[in-house]
Protein backbone atom coordinates (compact mmCIF):
# COMPACT_ATOMS: atom_id res chain seq x y z
CA UNK A 1 0.00 0.00 0.00
CA UNK A 2 1.34 3.28 -1.19
CA UNK A 3 1.47 5.90 1.98
CA UNK A 4 0.91 9.68 1.19
CA UNK A 5 0.50 12.64 2.71
CA UNK A 6 -1.09 16.30 2.04
CA UNK A 7 -1.59 19.45 3.53
CA UNK A 8 -4.37 20.98 1.53
CA UNK A 9 -7.86 20.95 2.00
CA UNK A 10 -9.31 17.70 2.44
CA UNK A 11 -12.18 17.89 -0.46
CA UNK A 12 -9.14 18.26 -2.82
CA UNK A 13 -7.52 15.16 -2.00
CA UNK A 14 -6.86 12.61 -4.74
CA UNK A 15 -8.62 9.78 -4.02
CA UNK A 16 -11.70 7.26 -4.61
CA UNK A 17 -13.01 8.73 -1.31
CA UNK A 18 -12.54 11.19 1.71
CA UNK A 19 -12.95 9.45 5.43
CA UNK A 20 -13.62 11.82 8.03
CA UNK A 21 -13.82 12.10 11.73
CA UNK A 22 -17.38 13.54 12.78
CA UNK A 23 -17.51 14.85 16.92
CA UNK A 24 -20.12 14.06 18.67
CA UNK A 25 -23.02 16.27 18.53
CA UNK A 26 -20.75 18.50 15.82
CA UNK A 27 -23.20 20.60 13.79
CA UNK A 28 -21.95 21.41 9.68
CA UNK A 29 -22.96 25.08 9.98
CA UNK A 30 -19.13 26.01 11.22
CA UNK A 31 -15.26 25.32 10.91
CA UNK A 32 -14.34 21.89 9.50
CA UNK A 33 -17.62 20.29 8.33
CA UNK A 34 -18.86 23.73 7.15
CA UNK A 35 -16.26 23.83 4.51
CA UNK A 36 -16.91 19.99 3.85
CA UNK A 37 -20.68 20.55 3.33
CA UNK A 38 -20.21 22.64 0.91
CA UNK A 39 -18.02 20.82 -1.01
CA UNK A 40 -20.54 17.73 -0.58
CA UNK A 41 -23.29 20.38 -1.76
CA UNK A 42 -25.42 20.12 1.93
CA UNK A 43 -24.91 16.73 2.08
CA UNK A 44 -23.32 16.69 5.27
CA UNK A 45 -25.46 18.85 6.78
CA UNK A 46 -28.20 16.74 5.46
CA UNK A 47 -26.90 13.44 7.27
CA UNK A 48 -26.54 15.33 10.24
CA UNK A 49 -29.81 17.16 10.29
CA UNK A 50 -31.20 13.76 10.25
CA UNK A 51 -29.26 12.26 13.05
CA UNK A 52 -28.08 9.58 10.87
CA UNK A 53 -25.25 10.38 12.76
CA UNK A 54 -24.39 12.07 15.48
CA UNK A 55 -20.73 11.02 16.05
CA UNK A 56 -20.92 8.41 18.43
CA UNK A 57 -17.73 6.20 18.52
CA UNK A 58 -18.03 3.72 15.48
CA UNK A 59 -20.86 5.62 14.08
CA UNK A 60 -20.19 5.46 9.85
CA UNK A 61 -22.21 7.34 7.27
CA UNK A 62 -21.61 7.02 3.58
CA UNK A 63 -22.51 9.24 0.97
CA UNK A 64 -22.27 9.01 -2.91
CA UNK A 65 -21.56 12.59 -4.24
CA UNK A 66 -23.17 14.14 -7.50
CA UNK A 67 -20.68 14.12 -10.66
CA UNK A 68 -19.31 18.04 -9.98
CA UNK A 69 -21.56 18.97 -6.89
CA UNK A 70 -20.08 20.82 -4.40
CA UNK A 71 -17.08 20.85 -6.22
CA UNK A 72 -15.10 17.95 -3.57
CA UNK A 73 -12.55 15.43 -5.99
CA UNK A 74 -13.12 12.27 -3.60
CA UNK A 75 -16.51 10.83 -4.94
CA UNK A 76 -17.52 9.32 -1.94
CA UNK A 77 -17.03 10.12 1.68
CA UNK A 78 -17.46 8.22 4.87
CA UNK A 79 -18.18 10.05 7.79
CA UNK A 80 -17.20 8.43 10.75
CA UNK A 81 -18.09 9.29 14.87
CA UNK A 82 -15.18 9.67 16.90
CA UNK A 83 -16.93 10.53 20.02
CA UNK A 84 -16.37 13.31 22.27
CA UNK A 85 -13.76 15.99 21.20
CA UNK A 86 -12.56 16.38 24.34
CA UNK A 87 -11.71 12.76 24.56
CA UNK A 88 -9.58 12.57 21.12
CA UNK A 89 -6.36 11.65 20.63
CA UNK A 90 -3.77 9.78 19.28
CA UNK A 91 -5.38 6.42 20.54
CA UNK A 92 -8.58 7.57 19.01
CA UNK A 93 -7.61 8.93 16.19
CA UNK A 94 -5.64 5.37 15.05
CA UNK A 95 -9.03 3.43 15.71
CA UNK A 96 -10.80 6.28 13.35
CA UNK A 97 -8.59 5.71 10.41
CA UNK A 98 -8.27 1.12 11.34
CA UNK A 99 -12.60 1.82 11.27
CA UNK A 100 -12.22 3.91 7.55
CA UNK A 101 -10.24 1.63 6.23
CA UNK A 102 -12.06 -0.73 6.88
CA UNK A 103 -15.30 -0.06 6.15
CA UNK A 104 -14.21 1.34 2.66
CA UNK A 105 -12.30 -1.63 1.64
CA UNK A 106 -15.58 -3.41 2.15
CA UNK A 107 -17.13 -1.50 -0.42
CA UNK A 108 -13.92 -1.80 -2.85
CA UNK A 109 -12.74 1.07 -2.68
CA UNK A 110 -9.07 1.41 -3.51
CA UNK A 111 -7.97 4.91 -3.25
CA UNK A 112 -8.69 6.46 0.48
CA UNK A 113 -8.02 9.62 2.15
CA UNK A 114 -8.31 10.40 5.84
CA UNK A 115 -9.14 13.26 7.87
CA UNK A 116 -8.57 12.25 11.17
CA UNK A 117 -8.72 16.08 12.41
CA UNK A 118 -6.45 15.58 15.50
CA UNK A 119 -5.32 19.03 15.27
CA UNK A 120 -3.72 19.28 18.97
CA UNK A 121 -1.25 16.77 18.52
CA UNK A 122 1.11 18.18 15.94
CA UNK A 123 1.17 16.68 12.35
CA UNK A 124 3.88 14.18 13.06
CA UNK A 125 1.93 12.45 16.13
CA UNK A 126 -1.18 12.55 14.01
CA UNK A 127 0.26 11.13 10.82
CA UNK A 128 1.40 8.17 13.07
CA UNK A 129 -1.59 7.49 14.68
CA UNK A 130 -3.67 7.28 11.55
CA UNK A 131 -1.08 5.22 9.22
CA UNK A 132 -0.82 2.99 11.86
CA UNK A 133 -4.37 2.49 12.59
CA UNK A 134 -5.02 1.83 8.84
CA UNK A 135 -2.21 -0.89 8.50
CA UNK A 136 -3.77 -2.53 11.54
CA UNK A 137 -7.14 -2.30 10.58
CA UNK A 138 -6.65 -3.74 7.18
CA UNK A 139 -4.88 -7.14 8.70
CA UNK A 140 -6.48 -9.82 8.43
CA UNK A 141 -5.55 -13.53 9.64
CA UNK A 142 -6.53 -15.16 6.85
CA UNK A 143 -3.58 -16.26 5.11
CA UNK A 144 -4.09 -20.01 4.94
CA UNK A 145 -7.44 -19.39 3.13
CA UNK A 146 -7.98 -20.04 -0.41
CA UNK A 147 -11.86 -19.83 -0.28
CA UNK A 148 -13.60 -16.48 0.78
CA UNK A 149 -10.60 -14.47 0.76
CA UNK A 150 -10.20 -10.57 1.68
CA UNK A 151 -9.46 -10.04 -2.17
CA UNK A 152 -9.84 -6.25 -1.59
CA UNK A 153 -7.14 -4.19 -1.22
CA UNK A 154 -7.05 -0.01 0.01
CA UNK A 155 -3.88 0.64 -2.63
CA UNK A 156 -3.27 4.03 -1.62
CA UNK A 157 -4.06 6.08 1.27
CA UNK A 158 -3.62 9.73 1.60
CA UNK A 159 -3.28 10.87 5.23
CA UNK A 160 -4.94 15.00 4.81
CA UNK A 161 -4.44 17.62 7.48
CA UNK A 162 -5.05 21.07 5.88
CA UNK A 163 -2.38 23.04 6.65
CA UNK A 164 -0.01 21.14 8.77
CA UNK A 165 4.14 20.94 8.05
CA UNK A 166 4.45 18.18 5.07
CA UNK A 167 7.48 17.66 6.61
CA UNK A 168 6.09 16.62 10.11
CA UNK A 169 3.36 14.84 8.40
CA UNK A 170 5.93 12.61 6.44
CA UNK A 171 7.54 11.19 9.07
CA UNK A 172 4.78 10.59 10.79
CA UNK A 173 3.57 8.83 8.48
CA UNK A 174 6.65 6.91 7.91
CA UNK A 175 7.01 6.12 11.85
CA UNK A 176 3.29 4.91 11.34
CA UNK A 177 4.16 2.45 8.41
CA UNK A 178 6.91 1.11 10.91
CA UNK A 179 5.02 0.60 13.76
CA UNK A 180 1.99 -1.01 12.24
CA UNK A 181 3.60 -3.14 9.78
CA UNK A 182 5.62 -4.52 13.19
CA UNK A 183 2.15 -5.13 15.20
CA UNK A 184 0.97 -6.78 11.84
CA UNK A 185 4.28 -9.30 12.17
CA UNK A 186 3.47 -9.94 15.68
CA UNK A 187 0.15 -10.71 14.81
CA UNK A 188 1.03 -12.69 12.13
CA UNK A 189 3.14 -14.99 13.88
CA UNK A 190 0.88 -15.16 16.88
CA UNK A 191 -1.60 -17.07 14.64
CA UNK A 192 1.06 -19.42 12.77
CA UNK A 193 -0.64 -22.46 13.96
CA UNK A 194 2.29 -24.89 15.99
CA UNK A 195 2.55 -27.13 13.30
CA UNK A 196 3.76 -24.76 11.39
CA UNK A 197 5.83 -22.18 13.62
CA UNK A 198 8.31 -24.54 15.54
CA UNK A 199 11.02 -22.76 18.01
CA UNK A 200 13.68 -23.36 15.07
CA UNK A 201 11.20 -21.52 12.68
CA UNK A 202 10.65 -18.65 15.01
CA UNK A 203 14.01 -18.84 15.64
CA UNK A 204 14.58 -18.65 11.24
CA UNK A 205 11.96 -15.26 11.19
CA UNK A 206 14.18 -13.83 14.58
CA UNK A 207 16.91 -14.10 11.73
CA UNK A 208 15.09 -12.94 9.18
CA UNK A 209 14.22 -9.54 10.87
CA UNK A 210 17.86 -9.67 12.40
CA UNK A 211 19.30 -9.86 8.32
CA UNK A 212 16.75 -7.45 7.15
CA UNK A 213 16.86 -4.50 9.92
CA UNK A 214 20.42 -4.78 11.10
CA UNK A 215 19.98 -6.43 14.84
CA UNK A 216 22.93 -8.21 16.47
CA UNK A 217 21.33 -11.79 17.24
CA UNK A 218 22.17 -14.68 18.35
CA UNK A 219 20.41 -17.99 18.82
CA UNK A 220 21.17 -20.89 21.59
CA UNK A 221 20.47 -24.21 21.16
CA UNK A 222 19.97 -26.83 23.62
CA UNK A 223 23.68 -27.79 23.99
CA UNK A 224 23.98 -23.80 24.75
CA UNK A 225 21.10 -23.69 27.00
CA UNK A 226 22.56 -27.16 28.89
CA UNK A 227 25.99 -25.12 29.59
CA UNK A 228 24.30 -21.97 31.57
CA UNK A 229 22.44 -24.36 33.38
CA UNK A 230 19.13 -23.49 32.15
CA UNK A 231 17.14 -26.19 33.77
CA UNK A 232 14.05 -24.45 33.77
CA UNK A 233 13.92 -24.03 30.45
CA UNK A 234 14.88 -27.59 29.52
CA UNK A 235 12.97 -29.31 31.92
CA UNK A 236 9.32 -27.81 29.78
CA UNK A 237 11.27 -28.71 26.44
CA UNK A 238 11.99 -32.14 27.91
CA UNK A 239 8.63 -33.83 26.10
CA UNK A 240 9.04 -32.51 22.58
CA UNK A 241 10.57 -33.43 19.42
CA UNK A 242 11.41 -30.23 18.17
CA UNK A 243 14.54 -28.61 19.92
CA UNK A 244 14.13 -25.73 21.92
CA UNK A 245 16.17 -22.26 20.56
CA UNK A 246 16.56 -19.13 22.60
CA UNK A 247 16.55 -16.07 20.66
CA UNK A 248 18.77 -13.29 21.76
CA UNK A 249 18.62 -9.72 19.72
CA UNK A 250 20.61 -6.93 20.64
CA UNK A 251 19.97 -3.34 19.04
CA UNK A 252 22.59 -1.45 19.90
CA UNK A 253 22.19 2.95 18.48
CA UNK A 254 23.78 3.92 15.54
CA UNK A 255 27.63 5.47 16.06
CA UNK A 256 28.42 2.80 19.19
CA UNK A 257 29.58 -0.93 19.53
CA UNK A 258 28.28 -1.75 23.09
CA UNK A 259 26.74 -0.58 26.19
CA UNK A 260 28.06 1.73 28.30
CA UNK A 261 29.14 1.63 31.92
CA UNK A 262 26.28 2.75 34.32
CA UNK A 263 24.80 3.24 31.50
CA UNK A 264 20.50 2.03 32.03
CA UNK A 265 20.13 -1.18 29.64
CA UNK A 266 16.70 -2.60 29.12
CA UNK A 267 15.82 -6.19 28.53
CA UNK A 268 12.53 -7.12 26.92
CA UNK A 269 11.82 -11.00 27.72
CA UNK A 270 8.75 -12.64 25.74
CA UNK A 271 7.34 -16.42 26.83
CA UNK A 272 7.61 -18.15 23.34
CA UNK A 273 5.38 -21.47 23.96
CA UNK A 274 4.80 -22.70 20.09
CA UNK A 275 2.20 -24.62 21.34
CA UNK A 276 1.11 -25.41 24.97
CA UNK A 277 -0.85 -28.69 25.30
CA UNK A 278 -0.31 -28.70 29.02
CA UNK A 279 2.48 -31.42 29.06
CA UNK A 280 1.88 -34.82 31.12
CA UNK A 281 -0.98 -32.22 33.23
CA UNK A 282 -2.41 -31.97 30.14
CA UNK A 283 -5.13 -29.56 28.91
CA UNK A 284 -9.14 -30.25 28.10
CA UNK A 285 -9.17 -30.70 24.82
CA UNK A 286 -11.60 -27.83 24.35
CA UNK A 287 -9.86 -24.55 22.50
CA UNK A 288 -6.71 -26.59 22.68
CA UNK A 289 -6.02 -24.83 19.17
CA UNK A 290 -5.56 -21.59 20.41
CA UNK A 291 -2.61 -22.65 22.11
CA UNK A 292 -0.65 -21.65 19.23
CA UNK A 293 -0.44 -18.17 20.63
CA UNK A 294 1.09 -19.16 23.74
CA UNK A 295 4.38 -17.82 22.06
CA UNK A 296 2.79 -14.24 21.57
CA UNK A 297 4.84 -12.64 24.26
CA UNK A 298 8.12 -13.28 22.03
CA UNK A 299 6.40 -12.45 19.25
CA UNK A 300 5.21 -9.37 20.69
CA UNK A 301 9.37 -8.69 21.51
CA UNK A 302 10.57 -9.73 17.72
CA UNK A 303 7.68 -7.31 16.32
CA UNK A 304 9.22 -3.81 18.74
CA UNK A 305 13.17 -5.16 18.25
CA UNK A 306 11.85 -5.18 14.32
CA UNK A 307 10.58 -1.64 14.85
CA UNK A 308 13.27 -0.56 16.89
CA UNK A 309 16.04 -1.27 14.50
CA UNK A 310 13.95 0.61 11.87
CA UNK A 311 12.97 4.02 14.35
CA UNK A 312 16.73 4.17 16.00
CA UNK A 313 16.45 5.50 19.37
CA UNK A 314 19.38 7.04 21.19
CA UNK A 315 19.00 3.74 23.81
CA UNK A 316 20.62 0.16 23.66
CA UNK A 317 17.92 -2.33 23.95
CA UNK A 318 18.00 -6.64 24.40
CA UNK A 319 15.65 -9.08 23.01
CA UNK A 320 15.51 -12.63 24.84
CA UNK A 321 12.98 -14.99 23.32
CA UNK A 322 12.93 -18.64 24.67
CA UNK A 323 10.96 -21.06 22.96
CA UNK A 324 9.84 -24.37 22.96
CA UNK A 325 6.64 -26.68 22.90
CA UNK A 326 4.90 -28.23 26.18
CA UNK A 327 4.14 -31.48 24.86
CA UNK A 328 3.75 -34.86 26.97
CA UNK A 329 5.86 -37.62 26.36
CA UNK A 330 8.00 -40.49 27.31
CA UNK A 331 10.57 -38.16 28.29
CA UNK A 332 8.14 -35.25 29.36
CA UNK A 333 8.97 -33.61 33.07
CA UNK A 334 6.15 -35.12 35.50
CA UNK A 335 4.57 -33.74 38.13
CA UNK A 336 6.85 -33.92 41.48
CA UNK A 337 10.00 -33.22 39.63
CA UNK A 338 12.64 -31.57 40.92
CA UNK A 339 14.29 -29.06 38.25
CA UNK A 340 17.00 -26.41 38.63
CA UNK A 341 17.51 -23.25 37.29
CA UNK A 342 20.04 -20.95 35.90
CA UNK A 343 20.06 -18.90 38.97
CA UNK A 344 20.56 -22.27 41.50
CA UNK A 345 17.10 -21.95 42.48
CA UNK A 346 15.71 -25.48 42.80
CA UNK A 347 11.51 -25.91 41.69
CA UNK A 348 8.97 -28.72 41.86
CA UNK A 349 6.71 -28.88 38.99
CA UNK A 350 3.41 -29.55 40.44
CA UNK A 351 1.95 -28.74 36.89
CA UNK A 352 3.32 -29.49 33.99
CA UNK A 353 0.80 -26.31 32.64
CA UNK A 354 2.71 -23.74 34.40
CA UNK A 355 5.23 -23.62 32.26
CA UNK A 356 5.50 -20.07 31.08
CA UNK A 357 7.05 -19.03 33.96
CA UNK A 358 9.74 -21.92 34.05
CA UNK A 359 11.26 -20.67 30.62
CA UNK A 360 10.63 -17.06 31.71
CA UNK A 361 12.78 -17.83 34.91
CA UNK A 362 15.86 -18.54 32.87
CA UNK A 363 15.54 -15.89 30.48
CA UNK A 364 15.49 -13.21 32.72
CA UNK A 365 18.32 -14.80 34.46
CA UNK A 366 20.18 -14.61 31.42
CA UNK A 367 19.10 -11.40 30.01
CA UNK A 368 20.44 -10.22 33.77
CA UNK A 369 23.49 -12.32 32.78
CA UNK A 370 23.95 -10.10 29.58
CA UNK A 371 24.05 -7.08 31.72
CA UNK A 372 20.10 -6.18 31.73
CA UNK A 373 19.11 -3.32 34.42
CA UNK A 374 15.40 -2.78 33.66
CA UNK A 375 13.73 -5.48 32.79
CA UNK A 376 10.04 -6.10 31.01
CA UNK A 377 8.87 -9.22 30.29
CA UNK A 378 6.02 -10.47 28.99
CA UNK A 379 3.68 -13.42 28.27
CA UNK A 380 0.28 -15.40 27.98
CA UNK A 381 1.18 -16.48 31.21
CA UNK A 382 -2.08 -17.09 33.02
CA UNK A 383 -5.96 -17.84 32.17
CA UNK A 384 -6.97 -16.10 35.90
CA UNK A 385 -5.96 -13.05 34.47
CA UNK A 386 -9.01 -12.55 31.70
CA UNK A 387 -11.19 -14.13 35.16
CA UNK A 388 -10.09 -10.71 36.70
CA UNK A 389 -9.81 -7.80 33.56
CA UNK A 390 -11.10 -9.65 30.76
CA UNK A 391 -9.87 -8.67 26.90
CA UNK A 392 -9.68 -4.80 28.22
CA UNK A 393 -7.05 -4.33 30.84
CA UNK A 394 -3.34 -6.25 30.15
CA UNK A 395 -2.37 -7.06 33.94
CA UNK A 396 0.97 -5.68 35.10
CA UNK A 397 3.14 -6.27 38.13
CA UNK A 398 6.27 -6.03 39.54
CA UNK A 399 9.37 -4.42 41.63
CA UNK A 400 9.66 -0.94 40.28
CA UNK A 401 6.88 1.41 40.43
CA UNK A 402 7.81 4.20 38.38
CA UNK A 403 8.77 1.91 35.16
CA UNK A 404 5.32 0.33 35.97
CA UNK A 405 3.57 3.85 35.99
CA UNK A 406 6.06 4.33 33.05
CA UNK A 407 4.55 1.54 30.88
CA UNK A 408 1.06 2.15 31.94
CA UNK A 409 1.20 6.08 31.07
CA UNK A 410 3.24 4.87 27.69
CA UNK A 411 -0.39 2.75 26.98
CA UNK A 412 -2.96 4.88 28.15
CA UNK A 413 -1.12 7.44 24.94
CA UNK A 414 -1.88 4.98 22.50
CA UNK A 415 -4.96 3.06 23.66
CA UNK A 416 -3.90 0.23 25.22
CA UNK A 417 -4.81 -0.55 28.35
CA UNK A 418 -3.27 -1.53 31.44
CA UNK A 419 -4.40 -2.36 35.09
CA UNK A 420 -1.95 -3.02 37.97
CA UNK A 421 -2.43 -6.14 40.56
CA UNK A 422 -0.33 -6.09 43.81
CA UNK A 423 2.65 -8.32 44.51
CA UNK A 424 2.80 -8.01 48.09
CA UNK A 425 5.50 -10.52 49.52
CA UNK A 426 2.64 -12.58 50.91
CA UNK A 427 1.97 -13.98 47.91
CA UNK A 428 5.69 -15.62 47.85
CA UNK A 429 4.26 -17.80 50.51
CA UNK A 430 1.97 -19.46 48.37
CA UNK A 431 4.64 -20.93 46.27
CA UNK A 432 6.81 -22.35 48.95
CA UNK A 433 8.04 -26.19 48.27
CA UNK A 434 7.96 -28.67 50.84
CA UNK A 435 10.91 -30.29 49.26
CA UNK A 436 12.88 -27.31 47.03
CA UNK A 437 13.03 -23.36 47.26
CA UNK A 438 10.07 -22.93 45.63
CA UNK A 439 7.06 -24.72 43.15
CA UNK A 440 5.68 -23.48 39.80
CA UNK A 441 1.90 -23.02 41.07
CA UNK A 442 0.57 -21.37 43.82
CA UNK A 443 -2.96 -22.94 44.39
CA UNK A 444 -6.19 -21.29 43.14
CA UNK A 445 -6.38 -18.13 44.90
CA UNK A 446 -4.97 -14.91 42.94
CA UNK A 447 -3.37 -17.32 40.22
CA UNK A 448 -2.29 -14.17 38.15
CA UNK A 449 -0.07 -13.16 40.94
CA UNK A 450 1.50 -16.30 42.41
CA UNK A 451 2.62 -16.37 38.65
CA UNK A 452 4.37 -13.42 39.03
CA UNK A 453 5.69 -13.73 42.37
CA UNK A 454 7.87 -17.22 40.90
CA UNK A 455 9.07 -14.80 37.82
CA UNK A 456 9.59 -12.05 40.80
CA UNK A 457 12.24 -14.43 42.35
CA UNK A 458 14.50 -14.63 39.24
CA UNK A 459 14.00 -11.13 38.09
CA UNK A 460 15.34 -9.87 41.62
CA UNK A 461 18.19 -6.79 41.88
CA UNK A 462 16.59 -5.27 38.82
CA UNK A 463 13.90 -3.15 37.89
CA UNK A 464 11.11 -5.04 36.75
CA UNK A 465 7.69 -5.21 35.20
CA UNK A 466 6.04 -8.08 33.93
CA UNK A 467 2.73 -8.18 31.69
CA UNK A 468 0.61 -10.92 31.73
CA UNK A 469 -1.51 -10.40 27.92
CA UNK A 470 -3.40 -13.92 28.30
CA UNK A 471 -6.80 -12.04 27.64
CA UNK A 472 -5.88 -9.39 25.75
CA UNK A 473 -3.24 -11.05 22.79
CA UNK A 474 -6.44 -12.83 21.45
CA UNK A 475 -9.84 -11.00 20.08
CA UNK A 476 -12.90 -13.27 19.68
CA UNK A 477 -14.87 -11.13 17.79
CA UNK A 478 -13.80 -8.10 15.66
CA UNK A 479 -13.92 -4.70 16.11
CA UNK A 480 -14.85 -1.78 13.76
CA UNK A 481 -11.03 -1.01 13.72
CA UNK A 482 -9.77 -4.51 13.41
CA UNK A 483 -10.12 -7.98 12.96
CA UNK A 484 -10.39 -10.70 14.91
CA UNK A 485 -7.82 -13.14 16.52
CA UNK A 486 -4.18 -11.64 17.58
CA UNK A 487 -4.26 -7.85 18.73
CA UNK A 488 -0.62 -7.46 18.60
CA UNK A 489 -1.17 -5.97 21.85
CA UNK A 490 1.91 -4.16 23.84
CA UNK A 491 3.61 -3.54 21.22
CA UNK A 492 2.91 -0.12 20.39
CA UNK A 493 2.96 0.91 23.90
CA UNK A 494 6.58 -0.64 24.65
CA UNK A 495 7.47 1.32 21.36
CA UNK A 496 5.85 4.51 22.96
CA UNK A 497 7.32 3.24 26.24
CA UNK A 498 10.68 3.41 24.22
CA UNK A 499 10.30 7.03 23.05
CA UNK A 500 9.83 7.87 26.27
CA UNK A 501 12.99 6.11 27.91
CA UNK A 502 15.37 7.52 24.88
CA UNK A 503 13.50 11.44 25.70
CA UNK A 504 14.39 10.89 29.09
CA UNK A 505 17.56 9.37 28.53
CA UNK A 506 18.61 12.92 26.50
CA UNK A 507 17.48 14.97 29.36
CA UNK A 508 13.76 15.94 27.79
CA UNK A 509 11.61 14.85 30.34
CA UNK A 510 9.48 11.97 29.86
CA UNK A 511 6.56 14.49 29.34
CA UNK A 512 3.55 12.81 27.76
CA UNK A 513 1.86 13.74 24.21
CA UNK A 514 -0.21 16.56 24.17
CA UNK A 515 -3.76 15.39 23.24
N1 LIG B 1 -0.66 -20.62 28.35
C1 LIG B 1 -1.39 -20.86 29.53
C2 LIG B 1 -2.23 -19.65 29.96
C3 LIG B 1 -3.35 -19.27 29.03
C4 LIG B 1 -4.62 -19.76 29.19
C5 LIG B 1 -3.10 -18.36 28.02
C6 LIG B 1 -5.62 -19.37 28.35
C7 LIG B 1 -4.11 -17.97 27.18
C8 LIG B 1 -5.37 -18.46 27.34
C9 LIG B 1 -0.45 -21.20 30.68
O1 LIG B 1 0.69 -21.89 30.32
C10 LIG B 1 -1.22 -22.07 31.61
O2 LIG B 1 -1.55 -23.15 31.22
N2 LIG B 1 -1.49 -21.57 32.81
C11 LIG B 1 -2.22 -22.29 33.77
C12 LIG B 1 -1.53 -22.14 35.09
C13 LIG B 1 -2.02 -23.06 36.15
C14 LIG B 1 -1.64 -24.49 35.82
C15 LIG B 1 -1.43 -22.65 37.47
C16 LIG B 1 -3.63 -21.73 33.81
O3 LIG B 1 -3.79 -20.53 33.67
O4 LIG B 1 -4.55 -22.50 33.95
MN1 LIG C 1 0.41 -23.96 30.22
ZN1 LIG D 1 1.37 -21.62 28.44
Amino acid sequence: MEIQTSNARPADVDAQALAVAVFKDEKADEGFLKDLDAASAGLVRAVLEAEELKGKEGETAYLHLGAGAGGAKPRRLLLVGVGERADYGAAQASQFAGAAVRALRARNVKTVGLAARLEGAGAERAAQAVVEGAIIGLFEPDKYRTIDKEERAVERLVVVAEGADDAALRRGAERGRVVGESVNFTRDLSNEPGGYLTPTVFAERAQEIANEFGLEIDVLDQARMEAEGMGALLSVARGSDQPPKMMVLKYTPEGRTAVEEGEEYLALVGKGITFDTGGISIKPSENMELMKYDMTGGSTVLGVMRAVAQLKPPIPILGVVPATENMPSGKATKPGDVVRAMSGKTIEVINTDAEGRLILADAVSYAKKLGATRVIDMATLTGAVSIALGDVNTGIMGTDQELINEIIESGREVGEKFWQLPLDKEYTKQIKSDIADIKNVGGRKAGTITAAAFIKEFADGTSWAHLDIAGTAWGDEAKPFRSKGPTGVAVRTLLNFVERSARKAAGGGGGGEAK
